[in-house]
């Protein structure tokens, strides 16, 4: 004899702006024993509302045995239009004593099929139901129709195929507020500018003070600070430790080549009585080398061709623990025509110098290090991710907070930051020389380049003094690695678990042919063996989506909303000669005002913090069932918050805080 059960649903609806809806809700429960009715969710009164749970009950007529998916489908209210539902859990409460979460945390439009898994995570190998099995090979292939490669050029990392924000799926878009608030911050920057006759002003500035004018207004401290120190040799060091770019120096043992500085040139600038020769074994010389711009295409400004540095800065770590320029050579090939300019040249002369030098590291660090190595990796990551893993594979509920809103910042910035039209086309390089910037860029890069550790010491810059970066970066890396060792070896106890997930190994694939272009000698995994080789790539990935882009992203308002820190666009070419250069020079080299404030302006929207920011490890979308996993996550959490506290300690002491890598200013994902 069937007897009827009862089964209870905690449904809640998302805490965030236009969650809730009007709309009719229905459920269907599959088990193994059988399927519900339909069955309509509502209760007296508005059900779907901001923030709210509701519970329903669903009555069977026989037990539906384990539960396996749960249908939601969202119909009009009457004639109301679309009005979408941003359901972030059921928990669905059984005849059993069960409590089986069934995790959603995506908006829902009318029409839309939604199969829900509930349970805990599940690897393919362990699927041991046809229903399940079945619907996990559909959901895959689902996904792989909306999340389709795409490519602008060969030698760039591939992307997402939509090329419109508006086509992007529900689930991967900002939220309301969140492109409110964008298009509030840029329309009132724009207006101000305009405000100021500045926007698509052609005038060239007529002082160093008149470009204070832009954001007089609207300061850090930082940029303060940058506006006032800015030609200082020493802040000038600082930045290559601490600044937008930190990542650029290496040690210098011996000079390239086509560096031909003497030891005559830097005995000067040297520590009394000692010598290059001396410095260099002590590990005291550090170089900046700008090859990767050699002959770079560059772009049409007013009848010439622009022209970029593309050579060598040399500095010396003092015993005061200051890093200071001592040699700069503005192009690779060493001539008569391509100086050596030193700090004992005209003030203008040194300073024209370090200005090319900047823009060129200014140029590498937003198309390079900043767009493609957080940016596009962090996309394909994303994209690979949500072709190869259903929403119940352990590794998509750890990766997927890591991806919160990339591909829709990405799919912006490809139109209006670094498309055609976009702001760094004003750039020297323009469009052309930007992508073949980003082309080279990923022809070096290799996987110890994206591994914090490794990096460190194969730039040999584990000893050096105050670099701020490397502390909060490693300690954040031995931070992240050993949540993510706990979680992996937690679902993988073995390598054969992780040898035989074939979606595991579909993912790496995809990300090894499309971010790294199947390049082997670069030392990417193009699969995995081992449970480590999982650990190391996944804690890589965490990092550089969340803490390597909070150091290159968040101070680009501080850093470079003073243009003359680091010029997108340089109107002269480099110096070839000393002593000809003047005040008069370095404002003809600057980009007009017009150029100027564009560039700024971007600074502004891309160093925000806006409202609906998630910090590193919040993970606010309760994505696991298993307690284990929520405890590793409350350690992972109290770690973060014992790393903040030592940061804040250490920052208390000096003069010029690093808080780019304290965990509260870290997002869990590349948002903007
Ligand atoms: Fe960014």
């Amino acid at each position: 004899m069937l007897s009827a059960l009862t089964t209870r649903r905690g449904v809640t609806t998302g805490d965030i702006k236009y969650a809730g809806t009007l709309d009719y809700i229905h459920a269907t429960l599959f088990g193994t024993e059988g399927q519900s009715e339909q069955t309509e969710l509502n209760n007296f009164g508005f059900d779907a509302v901001r923030g709210a749970t509701r519970t329903y009950t669903i009555k069977t007529a026989a037990s539906l045995g384990k539960l396996l998916l749960l249908k939601v489908e969202k119909d009009p209210f009457f004639i109301l239009p679309e009005n979408q539902w941003y359901c972030s859990k059921i928990v669905v409460a059984t005849p059993e004593g069960e409590a089986i979460l069934f995790p959603c945390y995506r908006w829902i439009t009318r029409g839309e099929l939604v199969e829900l898994r509930g349970g805990r995570a599940m690897k393919v190998f362990e699927e041991d139901h046809p229903l399940l099995t079945d619907h996990r090979k559909k959901e895959l292939i689902t996904k792989k129709d909306l999340y389709q490669w795409a490519i602008t050029d060969e030698k760039i990392p591939h992307h997402i195929h939509y090329t419109d924000i508006a086509e992007l799926p529900a689930e991967v878009q900002f939220s309301l507020s969140r492109l409110k608030e964008m298009g509030l911050i840029k329309g009132l920057t724009a207006v101000e500018l305009l405000f100021k006759g500045m926007a698509g002003s052609t005038e060239q500035w007529a002082s160093f003070e008149n470009i204070k004018d832009i954001f007089c207004c609207q300061k850090t401290p930082m940029s303060e600070y940058v506006a006032e120190h800015w030609m200082e040799d020493d802040f000038f060091g600082y930045q290559f430790l601490n600044g937008t770019n930190p990542g650029q120096i290496k040690r210098c043992s011996e000079l390239p080549p086509n560096f031909p500085v003497t030891e005559d040139m830097v005995k000067p600038f040297l520590q009394q009585g000692s010598s290059l020769k001396k410095e260099m074994e002590k590990g005291n010389i550090f170089l900046c080398d700008q090859k990767i711009m050699d002959k770079i295409p560059t772009r049409e400004y007013g009848g010439t061709t622009l022209q970029t540095a593309s050579g060598f800065c040399l500095f010396y770590m003092n015993p005061e623990n200051k890093l200071m320029p001592i040699a700069i050579q503005l192009s690779q090939q060493p001539s008569a025509q391509n100086p050596i300019f030193l700090p004992s040249d005209s003030e203008t002369d040194w300073l024209l110098a370090k200005i090319f030098v900047k823009s060129a590291d200014t140029l590498e660090y937003q198309a390079v290090c900043h767009l493609m190595g957080t940016h596009f990796l962090a996309e394909v990551f994303a994209v690979a991710a949500l072709r190869s893993f259903p929403v119940i594979h352990p590794l998509y509920k750890l990766l997927i907070p890591h991806f919160r809103y990339t591909l829709h910042i990405n799919t912006l910035s490809r139109t209006s930051i670094f498309g055609p039209e976009g702001a760094f086309s004003t750039s020297t390089l323009g469009y052309e020389g930007m992508t073949e910037l980003i082309r080279r860029g990923l022809s070096k890069m290799t996987y110890s380049s994206l591994c914090l550790p490794d990096n460190i010491t194969a730039r040999g810059l584990h000893l050096v003094a105050n670099y701020y970066y490397r502390d909060d970066g490693l300690k954040l890396w031995d931070t992240i690695s050993s949540f993510v060792r706990k979680v992996v070896e937690h679902y993988y106890p073995s390598d054969s678990d992780v040898v035989k997930d074939t979606e595991l190994q579909d993912w790496i694939n995809e990300i090894f042919t499309h971010g790294f272009l199947a390049n082997k000698l670069a030392g990417f995994p193009t699969g995995f063996n081992t449970v480590e080789e999982v650990v190391k790539f996944i804690t890589m990935l965490i990092f550089n989506v969340t803490a390597q882009h909070a150091a290159l992203n968040n101070g680009q308002f501080d850093f470079l909303s003073w243009m003359p820190n680091g010029p997108l666009l340089t109107r002269k070419p480099p110096p070839t000669t000393k002593g000809q250069s003047s005040i008069q020079t370095i404002l003809e080299t600057f980009p007009n005002v017009g150029e100027t404030v564009t560039s700024a302006a971007v600074t502004v929207v891309l160093s925000e913090k806006y409202s609906d920011v998630v910090l590193l490890g919040a993970y606010t979308d309760d994505l696991f069932q298993e307690s284990a996993l929520k405890q590793m996550i409350k350690e992972f959490q109290a770690d973060l918050l014992s790393l903040t506290d030592t940061i804040a300690a250490r920052n208390a002491k000096l003069e010029l805080p690093y808080t780019y890598l304290s965990p509260t200013e870290i997002e869990n994902s590349v948002t903007i």
